[in-house]
């Protein structure tokens, strides 16, 4: 165990009864900013284009290449720190788990890589940030453009989906069988984290 696990400040790096700074700060900023994309495109399908409606849909494109590049840090992350993270056990619920956050990774990476795809083949110029990062193409590039018209809602929608599932199963493990799942991911996590010591 971490030194500076076992004294209860939280290391920068993951360890076996929870996951360090690094790993925490990519969960809950990349959370908040997935709910912002999600909330946005929540109220364009249910009120349409409105302004107020674009007053939340105008950052999508720049808030969506953001976390296209720290869901790729986040995985790079986690691949460092394999084998020194909190266990989810062996059995039917961990490979659940284990299979349920693998998803999440899935469409974290597809949803924007599909959008960005689509951009780069588009015969528009991408320059969410104010300066050109794909030029446009003359002609546009067929198969990138289908790819991310047929795949980026579509999976977009799925992502939330699973998303919900995975809070569902976070407030099971809190309020059914209060194994200190959440301390794990949130807060010190002193008090529970003694209990796996
Ligand atoms: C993880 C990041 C992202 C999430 C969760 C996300 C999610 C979504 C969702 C749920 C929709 C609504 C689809 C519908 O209307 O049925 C949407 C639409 C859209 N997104 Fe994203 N998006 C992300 C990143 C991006 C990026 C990086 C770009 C630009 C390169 C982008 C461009 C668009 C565009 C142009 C639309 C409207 C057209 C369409 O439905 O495909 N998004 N996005
Ligand atoms: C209110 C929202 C959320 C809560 C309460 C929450 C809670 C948690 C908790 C407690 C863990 C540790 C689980 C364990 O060790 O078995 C975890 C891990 C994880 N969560 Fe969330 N989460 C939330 C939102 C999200 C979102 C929006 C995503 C991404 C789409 C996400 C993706 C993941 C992934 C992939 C892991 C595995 C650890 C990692 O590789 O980062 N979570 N979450």
């Amino acid at each position: 165990m971490h030194p500076s696990d076992r004294a209860g400040s939280l290391p920068l790096r993951d360890t076996s009864t929870r996951y360090g700074r690094l790993t925490r700060a990519l969960h809950w900023s990349m959370a908040a900013l997935l709910a912002w994309q999600f909330l946005g495109m929540g109220l364009k399908l249910v009120l349409g284009r409105t302004p107020v409606v674009s007053f939340f849909t105008s950052s999508h494109q720049k808030v969506g290449t953001v976390l296209f590049v720290l869901i790729v840090l986040r995985a790079l992350w986690a691949v460092a720190n394999r084998g020194n993270r909190p266990s989810h056990g062996g059995g039917l619920m961990g490979v659940a788990a284990r299979a349920g956050h693998l998803s999440l990774y899935a469409v974290m990476l597809l949803v924007p890589l599909a959008a960005l795809l689509r951009a780069y083949g588009s015969e528009r110029v991408f320059a969410p940030f104010g300066f050109q990062i794909f030029a446009a193409q003359d002609p546009q590039i067929g198969w990138m453009v289908g790819f991310g018209n047929a795949l980026h809602g579509e999976l977009g929608w799925l992502m939330l989906a699973l998303i919900a599932g995975h809070v569902a199963m976070v407030g099971l493990h809190e309020g059914m069988w209060r194994d200190g799942t959440l301390s794990r991911m949130a807060g010190r996590g002193r008090r529970r984290a003694r209990l796996f010591d």
